[in-house]
């Protein structure tokens, strides 16, 4: 079946049973790495790149973007991860543990002579069937669980963060609140609502102890107005002064440009003949900037953001006329500002005849800004925007590291929510959904009576390695636990009387089994369907190669960095 020939064109080629091996390895390798970072009590991993950056994290996502794999394969399944956490937000372990499994056990199904292609119709008729199954079975309505069942879910998602343990309570509060701050209805169903947690802003501040972590309804920006005009000391004192540090009613001009003394464009040579006009010409360099910030202050702006710098010339004009002025603001902070004020982000005041002019309609409103002081640094603030309502939670913790991954256990969390709240579905977590998929794809499998029988019943033992890796992780015997689970699941999967049991999960700390919903262990149902479907879509978009055609590297050219090889 082997053949290794040298191509006519320079490269390699590997086909057969050896490259979907090879593939299958390359995945299990990832696979191991993430292993123990599952669930939890899963541990954290330490990263540090080529130039020396350290990374501590549990975050299956970060983990893999920074692992720089270059296997082609494993790149295959490491991308579809990554999608599951654009999508979903939470579950990227889950799908990388379950496509490995799935390959394993798939290359042990064609080492029997089975044909790839059977395998990869089993598969996929078996997670079409898991979703349905879940779907119609295994989830359960936020609404009939009551107020605290979004709690519960951020708080299983956070649970094997660094913020998981005594802290989860408060965190989880805190991420449902800031989720609800910025939720607005939809517009074609006033009931339903929206979660943009874009709008939620996360800030850290170094120093204080987690729990002191806190929420600030409005935008907070940490750029200050007191610092934008340091110059020479006895001016910052005088203008500070002058600069109003709240206004209600803002009308906010967004700007993507510089407000200071037009230069002239390198190369440009301004040729005077009469010295008495010099004067005129510095005077008109000054005067463009002034009418600019005129034309603003006349449409009715009383805030002017920018991305650029504001000269003090331009910070005078502006103190003058009783308005605020905020300079290098990040242009992505910006952007977000002007949607949710209904602002015009402007890279210039030019319009299509050429004339500079400003109008009203370009401003966006908030009902305050003001600057305010926040742990140890000043924030500007905006409160009340127009169209869409912003929050900011400003996190406090010891050190970089740790402050970085709660950032990332935040964004998972605050992703669980909106997945949480718009879809209004929840299942199960601790390994329940899985087990009760595995009795069922077992017996489904039986119903089936061609080759795919073998992949289902292959697909139904892969979904198992959640629950092992679960047990194991807690430092727990997986072999005994899982079989008690599985005998759960089918008993509540057989006798009518049993069906309550369909909610059994693991119980990690005291390594038992236990009613998941009970408990408060959920997760939301998109985020284990998708999982699946990633994870299925990974295994087979691997499993479909069956020839590896791989061209040499070029040459090194050895003109100049020769000298330093060995001849
Ligand atoms: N308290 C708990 N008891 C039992 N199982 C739990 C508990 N909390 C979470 N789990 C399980 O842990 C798993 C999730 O673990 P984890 O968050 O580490 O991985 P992930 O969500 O797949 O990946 P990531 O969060 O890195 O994107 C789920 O299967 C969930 O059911
Ligand atoms: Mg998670």
């Amino acid at each position: 079946m082997t053949t290794n020939l040298q191509l006519a064109v320079g490269g390699q080629r590997v086909t057969g049973d050896p490259v979907r091996t090879q593939n299958v390895l390359a995945c299990a390798a990832i696979s191991n790495v993430i292993k123990s970072s599952l669930g939890p009590i899963g541990l954290d991993k330490m990263l540090v790149d080529d130039i020396g950056d350290v990374t501590v994290t549990n975050d299956g996502a970060t983990i893999l973007k920074l692992l720089e794999v270059e296997h082609p394969a494993a790149k295959v399944l490491v991308d579809l991860a990554q999608l599951q956490d654009e999508e979903v937000g939470d579950g990227t372990t889950t799908v990388v543990l379950i496509a490995a499994e799935l390959l394993r056990n798939a290359d042990e199904l064609v080492k029997c002579k089975i044909h790839p292609t059977s395998v990869i119709s089993g598969y996929r008729l078996a997670c079409k069937e898991a979703c349905k199954y879940i779907q119609e079975y295994l989830t359960l309505n936020v609404d009939e669980l009551g107020k605290d069942c979004v709690v519960n879910a951020v708080k299983t998602a956070l649970s094997s963060k660094v913020i998981g343990g005594d802290e989860s309570d408060f965190f989880s509060n805190l991420v449902v609140e800031a989720a609800m701050a910025v939720r607005f209805p939809k517009a074609d169903d006033k009931t339903q609502f929206v979660y943009p947690i874009k709008n939620i802003r996360i800030l850290k501040a170094m120093g204080k102890s987690t729990k002191e972590s806190l929420i600030v309804h409005g935008y907070a920006l940490n750029c200050m107005i007191a610092h934008q005009f340091i110059h020479n000391l006895k001016l910052t004192i005088s203008i500070c002064l002058a600069m109003p540090k709240s206004i209600k009613n803002a009308k906010i001009a967004c700007l993507d440009f510089s407000l200071q003394k037009v230069k002239m464009k390198l190369g440009v040579q301004v040729l005077i003949s009469d010295p008495e006009k010099l004067e005129a010409v510095r005077q008109k360099e000054n005067d463009i900037i002034k009418e600019r910030i005129q034309k603003i202050v006349a449409a009715g702006a009383n805030v002017i953001l920018t991305t650029g710098s504001i000269d003090e010339q331009c910070s005078k004009y502006m103190i003058e006329a009783g308005i605020m002025g905020v300079r290098r603001v990040k242009k992505q902070d910006l952007k977000r500002i002007a949607k949710a004020t209904g602002a015009t982000l402007l890279m210039s005041l030019s319009n299509m005849e050429g004339d500079e002019t400003f109008e009203t309609t370009m401003l966006g409103e908030a009902e305050e800004v003001y600057v305010e002081r926040i742990s140890d640094d000043e924030c500007i603030l905006i409160k009340g925007t127009k169209n869409q309502n912003a929050a900011s939670l400003i996190l406090r913790g010891p050190n970089e590291y740790f402050l970085d991954e709660m950032e990332r256990s935040i964004h998972d969390s605050l992703c669980v929510v909106k997945r949480v709240m718009e879809s209004k579905k929840v299942v199960p977590g601790g390994g329940a959904v899985e087990a009760a998929l595995s009795i069922y794809l077992e017996s489904f499998a039986t119903t089936i009576s061609s080759r795919e029988q073998l992949a289902i019943a292959e697909f139904a033992k892969s979904l198992l390695v959640i629950p092992k890796t679960l047990a194991t992780n807690a430092a727990k015997d997986a072999t005994d636990l899982v079989a008690k689970l599985r005998a759960y699941h089918n008993s509540s999967q057989t006798k009518k009387e049993h069906i309550h049991l369909k909610w059994v999960g693991l119980d990690l700390s005291e390594g038992a089994i236990r009613d998941s919903v009970k408990a408060g262990v959920l997760e939301p149902s998109m985020s284990k369907i998708k999982s699946l479907k990633f994870a299925t879509e990974a295994a087979i978009t691997i499993l479909r190669i069956d020839d590896l055609i791989k061209m040499e590297p070029q040459k090194e050219d050895r003109k100049y960095g020769g000298c330093m090889d060995e001849e």
